[in-house]
């Protein structure tokens, strides 16, 4: 099949970053389709010689095993060609619109790196030049705007141009191996269906933790903050999927429909809710793994008077049959402990007890995202022990590493997004009705922050964020998996 993909913003961050690297991997898999051009697009004056050289370079900053060979990276070079755009001009368009013409590729995949206030004025301009054609698809990248009704601007705006099912919403968290294994684990299997409910589940905890700061985002980040970068988007998406009913078959809309619908029964805040089960920190200098760190408020492009949030806590319910009264945690946050993510489902209590155990519940299961992708299911067993002192049991655990099991060489979240554009399957892209929905959910939490004279709390960097993380669980008898 043949495919023209256009990469607005092809010199930018995100194309060589995340997008090239996982353009060539599907390359070098043979599994990026045969007669394809990718087509840098950007404002900067360069031939394909020298876009060529410039992707080649970036190469470098790729780790080893994933940067092609010389050979490699000619022969994918040849896929590689650059157009000069502005953005803001409309015979621009039209000079695109004469290089697609040339070849009448099957699928045209539009994708928009570039910032987000710049997508309506770019769907308006592809509209206005025939760019918006059936065979086309358009790949929007996180934020959609940065609020409920920017979200709706947005969305409607590019609705104006393509129909839903030609636009592709990147959460590039659907797109990685573990949160597939997630679906497969659910939905695949019969083993876990009879107790994923509140009946078994006692309550689930959702950790992305990272240790790098903000990096050189430092401007971005300090307009967005944790809850709009992470939770809003991310960490809701992996909620969806462990909470969502079982879809009635494998299609796009089968899943989101279901994802939607628990999005919607998100219990609503009210002030007691939005005091007590969000907490919001901010890091100050510490120790990441044995090197001194600046505090957020030290890093470049960063307000040193900064209220924006690095680190959320918060506590969800979901009002549903399956799920009401069990807690829904969700931590995130830079320059935490570790770069670490992960889900925790923690089972009641056994009903009766016949052994002497400590109290509390020995069975969770953790779902590791990163930097592993597996699956932990903790039990007790009876041990050594017993000899002596009849039967004491004690914890263990079975221990699936997928990434031994079916080797590191496994398709790459970008990887598997980029190549569902291509194919035009949208299972794991995100519809305009759960975004809306996500944002009506947090939105009340930006509110209440905002007239919140006391700011984030600040934590040491190289924490587990602050201390009213671990008291909002505290206060329900349960801890962070780390605490226990
Ligand atoms: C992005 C956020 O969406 O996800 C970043 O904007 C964050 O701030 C990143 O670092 C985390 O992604 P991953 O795949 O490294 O966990």
């Amino acid at each position: 099949m043949s495919f023209d993909l256009v990469l607005f913003g092809g010199t930018g961050d995100l194309a060589w970053r995340k997008l090239m690297p996982a353009l060539f991997q599907a390359f070098r898999h043979g599994t990026l389709p045969a007669g394809g051009r990718i087509i840098g697009v950007a404002r900067d004056d360069l031939s394909d010689a020298q876009y060529r050289d410039l992707i080649r370079s970036r190469f470098d900053d790729v780790e080893l095993a994933k940067r092609p060979t010389p050979e490699e990276f000619d022969r994918f070079a040849g896929l590689l060609h650059f157009l000069r755009l502005d953005l803001s001009q409309p015979a621009d368009y039209g000079r695109l619109a004469h290089m697609l013409r040339e070849r009448h590729a099957e699928t045209v995949v539009m994708y928009l790196a570039t910032a987000p206030d710049l997508f309506t004025r770019v769907c308006q301009q592809l509209a206005a030049s025939g760019l918006n054609r059936p065979n086309t698809r358009l790949v929007l990248e996180k934020p959609l705007g940065h609020d409920l009704a920017s979200n709706r601007e947005i969305n409607e705006a590019v609705r104006r141009a393509f129909s839903e099912r030609q636009i592709f919403r990147i959460d590039h968290y659907l797109g990685k191996p573990a949160v597939q294994n997630l679906f497969a684990m659910r939905f695949g299997n019969a083993l876990f269906e009879p107790v994923w409910r509140r009946e078994h589940i006692s309550n689930i905890q959702i950790t992305i933790a990272e240790d790098l700061g903000v990096e050189k985002r430092g401007a971005f980040y300090d307009k967005t903050g944790a809850l709009r970068d992470m939770v809003q988007n991310h960490a809701l998406q992996l909620l969806c999927a462990l909470a969502m009913e079982p879809p009635i078959n494998a299609h796009a809309d089968a899943i989101r429909d279901e994802k939607l619908k628990v999005l919607r029964s998100l219990q609503r805040w009210t002030p007691m809710m939005l005091d007590q089960h969000v907490v919001r920190g901010q890091y100050a200098g510490g120790n990441v793994g044995g090197r001194e760190v600046p505090g957020y408020r030290e890093e470049p492009g960063v307000n040193p008077d900064s209220r924006t949030e690095t680190f959320v806590a918060l506590r969800a319910e979901i009002s549903s049959w399956r799920w009401a009264g069990v807690p829904f945690y969700i931590r995130t946050g830079k320059r935490l402990a570790a770069r670490e993510a992960h889900i925790v489902v923690n089972f009641r209590e056994a009903p009766h007890a016949i052994y002497e155990t400590p109290p509390g519940s020995w069975n969770r299961l953790v779902i590791n995202l990163q930097p592993r992708d597996g699956l932990q299911l903790h039990m007790l067993a009876q041990g050594q022990e017993s000899r002596r002192n009849g039967p004491v049991l004690a914890p263990v655990h079975l221990d699936l590493d997928f990434d031994k099991r079916f080797g590191s060489e496994r398709v790459g979240a970008y990887e598997r997004l980029l190549l569902d554009v291509i194919a035009g399957r949208l299972n794991l892209f995100v519809r305009s009705d759960e975004q809306e929905a996500a944002w009506r959910w947090v939105e009340p939490i930006m509110e209440h922050w905002a007239g919140d004279a006391r700011g984030p709390r600040p934590y040491a960097a190289g924490t587990w964020g602050p201390s009213a993380s671990s008291a909002m669980i505290a206060r329900d008898g349960f801890c962070w998996s780390e605490e226990c």
